[in-house]
């Protein structure tokens, strides 16, 4: 898969360890910074990836920040954009069935890198079911560009 990628200073180190994570899967990765430890505004990479993924540049974007929240509210702005912030394997699988996500985020300072791992995993190997929920999606894209 092509899959873009991001983070701000806080979880620097961590988008690293996870880029190597999913180029040693074999996936095509961009990185969209930041690149290092310097103090950076996290809504910067969220809008970034959002709108490679958006443009259909990517087929889906990785985000971290210290919580993972902020960089997903940035991400989630940008039209077409479906971020969900995620701690745990169970909602990232369901995010896909269900809400067809197209970028996820991480928390670096919440979660450990083996926890990420597993959360990628599911998330990236997990397809949208379609059917009931799409129609939910479109409802939701309907109000997106009506407001
Ligand atoms: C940066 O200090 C921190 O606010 C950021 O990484 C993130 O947690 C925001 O949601």
């Amino acid at each position: 898969m092509k899959i873009a990628i991001g983070s701000d200073h806080a979880a620097y180190e961590f988008k690293e360890q996870i880029k190597e994570y999913i180029l040693n899967k074999g996936h095509q990765v961009s990185d969209f910074g930041t690149y290092s430890k310097e103090s950076v505004d996290y809504c910067d990479y969220g809008f970034a990836v959002g709108e490679a993924v958006a443009k259909g540049e990517f087929e889906c974007g990785i985000l971290c920040c210290g919580t993972g929240v902020g960089i997903s509210i940035a991400a989630n702005k940008v039209k077409g954009i479906r971020c969900i912030v995620c701690s745990e394997p169970y909602s990232a699988k369901l995010s896909r069935e269900h809400n067809n996500t197209n970028v996820l985020s991480l928390g670096g300072r919440v979660i450990g890198i083996e926890l990420a791992k597993m959360i990628i995993d599911e998330w990236l190997n997990t397809p949208f079911e379609g059917g009931r929920h799409a129609a939910r999606i479109e409802k939701i894209a309907a109000y997106e560009n009506t407001h």
